[in-house]
């Protein structure tokens, strides 16, 4: 999650036997001292650090977002981290090319950092079948359903139909590159409900918006916590990207964030300017910039966020999101067994 999930956070993911990627930077360049930073949080981890020692890969990923990366840059960056601490992962997403561009990147980070394995995000079947028989093969594909916070493709379905279907057609034509199910899911029963849809596993945003960890404002923290009902408090719009000056979004995507004044002032006819005008007076405030009644700027989120109560450790999340998952599932095997 972009800035919001920095080594603080990845870390304490992977050290609770998750895996946590570091979100996009500010600028490119930020990647260097973020795998600095991560590196150093290992090293006090002991369980992590002989992870290092011994497989020579940071068990932290990192994630790009392609239309305003800089390749050139990543590139270097990796290069200089290749042999000492690679990220274990590059999780990319949005290209302003489609699948082309996504190409040309994994070749370029597979030839800097042989050990980095490939993740792509996809929002539809199509562009997940495109990119498992790509000339550059992802390692893996994160398949993200309509209920994702932050930003996906503006046509999407949700993981309930999306992830069966990616499953069929990628086994339908032998292939084998396992799909990561993200958007919707904030606990165990998503997570089992995940698995068996044909997932081999989970990605959460939303609900490590809600950690210690997270490098987020505590105006936009509290507006997580109150956040109820997401599929009628949230919303899939540009306009949060647009009030914030970030303009060139490719119009493929769009963004999932927590309804508030802005929001309902564009709905009810106020021009983009007089919107502009009134975010832009909100925002040096600080913490009241966000929130249901008074906020103004983007609070992005996905709908899972009533599903949001508290602020818990990232380590708490992980393990509970595990065993219940792992629970349900026995339980439910038990069920139908004892059908039999
Ligand atoms: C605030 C926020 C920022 C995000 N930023 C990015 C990003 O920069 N790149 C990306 O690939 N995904 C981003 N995501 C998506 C997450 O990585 C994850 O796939 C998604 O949040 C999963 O859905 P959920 O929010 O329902 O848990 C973001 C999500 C949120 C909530």
């Amino acid at each position: 999650m972009l800035i919001l999930s920095g080594p603080t956070l990845a870390v304490a993911v992977s050290e609770a036997g998750g895996l946590g990627f570091i979100g996009p930077g500010a600028q490119p360049e930020h990647l260097q001292k973020e795998l600095e930073d991560a590196v150093a949080l290992v090293s006090q981890s002991k369980r992590l650090a002989s992870h290092l020692a011994t497989s020579g890969v940071l068990p932290v990923g990192i994630g790009i977002q392609l239309w305003k990366g800089d390749l050139g840059v990543t590139v270097k960056i990796l290069r200089g981290v290749a042999d000492s601490h690679p990220p274990c992962a590059v999780w990319l997403f949005a290209p302003r090319r489609g699948q082309e561009e996504i190409d040309v990147w994994s070749r370029e980070i597979r030839a800097a950092s042989p050990r980095t394995r490939i993740w792509v995000q996809v929002a539809s079947t199509q562009d997940a079948f495109g990119s498992a028989h790509s000339a550059d093969t992802p390692d893996v594909l994160v398949v993200q359903g309509t209920d994702a916070g932050g930003h996906s493709r503006v046509k999407s379905a949700s993981i309930m139909t999306l992830v069966p279907e990616v499953s069929d057609a990628l086994t339908s034509t032998y292939s084998r590159v396992p799909i990561i199910a993200a958007g919707g899911i904030g606990d165990g029963r998503g997570a089992a409900a995940a698995l068996t849809l044909g997932a081999a596993g989970v990605a959460l945003g939303t609900r490590f918006l809600a950690t210690p960890e997270a490098r987020i404002n505590p105006g936009y923290q509290r507006a997580i916590l109150a956040g109820r009902d997401g599929g009628q408090t949230t919303v899939r719009t540009q306009l949060y990207n647009h009030l914030r000056g970030t303009m060139n979004w490719p119009e493929l995507y769009d963004a999932r964030g927590l309804i508030n004044a802005s929001w309902r002032d564009h709905v009810a006819g106020m021009s983009f300017e007089q919107n502009k005008e009134l975010h832009d007076k909100a925002v040096p405030k600080g913490e009241s910039a966000w929130g249901d009644e008074e906020g103004r700027t983007a609070t992005y989120a996905g709908t899972v966020v009533g599903l949001v109560k508290e602020v818990k450790p990232a380590a708490k999340i992980v393990k509970e999101v595990r065993e219940t998952s792992k629970a349900i599932l026995g339980k439910t095997l038990e069920f139908l067994g004892s059908d039999t």
